[in-house]
């Protein structure tokens, strides 16, 4: 969601604010702006796309060694021109750029109409840096202190950055809810939302943590306070992040980049925790909570969109390893519906960007009952990776596509180096049966390079079937939730309606929507129920429907049902979903490519859900 960039240093801020923008697109938006100040406050900005308010300055003055710029992903107000941030205080001596939703927006609105300020937009933020400008003429306070006072005064969630005309070597930036970032270079700063627009210029970062408020000048150290007014130190970390890592590196997109990844970020994701030649599994990150998880009467795994599918196969993982009950919420549902937690409970929350805001808030829901909360993110240093007891991180690298790929085969392998692990720890299965695990663990990235070896047989199906207007997924016991996240990847990316169900399911329903235009996707190894499987594989034949499976390698049963196959390794039955994703993630992609869809950004998603 919106994407925040802001500069001070020696060099022209243009070009750095605009490449940043670009950097930060990923996040999905729908108008973009720019601030330069130089002598005065200069705002652009328009609907749609970076390029699009690059066409639309082109010509101007762009001088200045400050500035800001933001991507917006709209809430209040439509997404046009006025919408669109930065925005002007009344003086236009003030301008805000914010991400974020300040809920007593309309209270102070109309508090700040009664003393004479006029709004040109319909957003919230506008109101903020009115207010902010209000405080700084009747208290006649720094904007630093001006600002302190006014979030002292708003309920809601912001990132922001203001610029003031009267302070032209400043930047103030504070964050409550909204992720925030400063780079620390050589006499020069960078804020932004996340990582990405300051990696190439500086290692060097400091992430904002809730109610603070950075005070950002040329040629002085970087200082912070609350918006208690308290003083903090700034706690400056290395970032190992490589420029190559966030960009295409020769692939048409980043989803595509990101899937052929997998063998490397599978890897990654298991490095220095399986220990093969010791036959056994470390977690660092959750040492120290072991006791309690062994102790747990049950997990309960929070998160959305993809990485909740990763959680439903946690569930069966951690289930059928550990034997201890494990339950899969929706953030979103667990947050709002008074859930019974104790401290007996093990919260575990996934998310790949650690900043979704509903899983935040379940995270703090589970805390102040008392539950241990344990993270599983992909993002160094996020939001939930601080508000957690402790966690795992994924290493999947960054993950620019909105799809996720790579993020949702590290978190199952996360998940599996977990269930293995307490498996270990609790005795509850054969010595024998765990080697064999780890070993086959062990092997996965190679099974999943000879997948995408076979991405061109996958494009030739996908070529038969991207102009279908319906699709269904449908899988059993762990390969469920693989279904329900295929047809999540189709949905997302190339805007056909597609469904994942249980395929024992499809009697109760979906059913009656199969015809000879119907494609249905079954993934069906040679693994688990595959028998029953293949029940519902013939109930779809009998009524015409296209029948693209999954199968094992050399599966000729199946074959001779399916009017496309694309086969997959063997492997143990709780390992398929890293191996059965990636075709369907290949899938996806290629009838995305053929609609002429937006891969990368596709329309009204975001990659990170900072707002509920
Ligand atoms: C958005 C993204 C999805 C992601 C979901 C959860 O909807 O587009 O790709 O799965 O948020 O995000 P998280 O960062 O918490 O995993």
């Amino acid at each position: 969601m919106c994407g925040i960039v802001a500069y001070v240093g020696p060099r022209l801020a243009y070009p750095i604010l605009i490449k940043g923008l670009h950097r930060l697109e990923y996040r999905g938006y729908d108008s973009a702006g720019i601030c330069l100040l130089n002598g005065e406050l200069k705002v652009w900005k328009c609907k749609g796309k970076v390029s699009e308010l690059e066409k639309y300055i082109e010509g101007e003055k762009l001088e200045g060694t400050i500035g800001m710029a933001h991507t917006r992903w709209a809430t209040h107000g439509e997404p046009n021109q006025i919408n669109a941030h930065p925005h002007y205080s009344q003086s236009k001596h003030l301008s805000i750029i914010h991400n974020g939703i300040i809920e007593n927006y309309l209270v102070l609105r109309k508090e700040l109409q009664q003393r004479g300020f006029t709004f040109t937009s319909d957003t919230d933020t506008e109101v903020l840096i009115h207010l902010i400008e209000d405080i700084q003429q009747n208290e006649n306070v720094a904007v630093e202190e001006a600002v302190r006072i006014a979030l002292t005064q708003v309920i809601g969630a912001y990132a922001i950055v203001v610029l003031s005309q009267d302070n032209p070597d400043k930047i103030i930036a504070a964050r409550k809810g909204s992720p925030m970032v400063i780079g620390i270079g050589e006499d020069e700063f960078f804020v932004a939302s996340d990582a990405t627009p300051i990696i190439e210029y500086t290692n060097n970062v400091v992430f904002m943590n809730d109610e603070e408020i950075a005070i950002i000048e040329r040629h002085q150290e970087l200082k912070m306070r609350t918006v208690r007014n308290q003083e903090r130190t700034p706690y400056i970390q290395k970032l190992e992040m490589s420029l190559t890592a966030i960009e295409k590196g020769g692939f048409p997109h980043f989803m595509l980049k990101e899937i052929f990844e997998q063998p490397r970020s599978i890897l990654d994701s298991m490095r220095g925790r399986l220990h093969l030649d010791q036959d056994t599994v470390t977690l660092g990150g959750i040492r120290d909570y072991l006791p309690k998880i062994l102790n747990a009467e049950r997990i309960i795994i929070t998160a959305c969109g993809t990485s909740w599918h990763a959680g439903l196969v946690g569930e069966y993982i951690i289930e059928d390893l550990a034997r201890i009950p494990v339950e899969v919420e929706y953030s979103s549902e667990f947050r709002y519906r008074n859930p019974v937690i104790s401290e007996k409970d093990v919260i575990i929350a996934i998310s790949q960007s650690g900043e979704t805001a509903d899983t935040l808030a379940a995270i703090e829901l589970a805390k102040s009952k008392g539950a241990t909360v344990l993270g599983i993110c992909n993002v160094v240093g996020s939001s939930i990776a601080r508000a957690t007891h402790a966690g795992v991180y994924t290493h999947a690298g960054p993950e620019i596509g909105v799809a996720s790929t790579k993020a949702f085969t590290a978190q199952v392998v996360v998940l599996t180096l977990m269930g293995l692990l307490l498996a270990e720890k609790k005795g509850t299965l054969p010595e024998s049966y765990l080697h064999k695990l780890r070993l086959e663990l062990g092997i996965i990235p190679s099974k999943v390079e000879k997948i995408l070896q076979r991405a061109d047989k996958i494009k030739d199906i996908a070529t038969i079937y991207k102009d279908s207007t319906n699709a269904l997924y449908l899988g059993r016991g762990y390969n469920f939730p693989v279904a329900l996240e295929g047809a999540l990847k189709l949905k997302e990316i190339s805007y056909i309606h597609a469904e994942g169900y249980p395929a024992a399911e499809m009697k109760h329903g979906p059913i009656a929507l199969i015809d000879k235009n119907m494609p249905v996707v079954f993934i069906a190894p040679k693994r688990g129920i595959y028998e029953k499987v293949i029940t519902n594989i013939e109930e779809v034949r009998a009524r015409k429907g296209n029948i693209i499976a999954i199968i094992t390698e050399g599966d000729e049963s199946v074959r001779k049902l399916a009017d496309h196959c694309i086969e997959i390794p063997d492997t143990e039955e709780m390992l398929i979903p890293l191996l059965a994703t990636i075709p369907l993630q290949l899938l996806s992609y290629y009838v995305a490519v053929m609609r002429g869809c937006n891969v990368d950004q596709p329309r009204n998603l975001a990659k990170s859900v900072t707002v509920e």
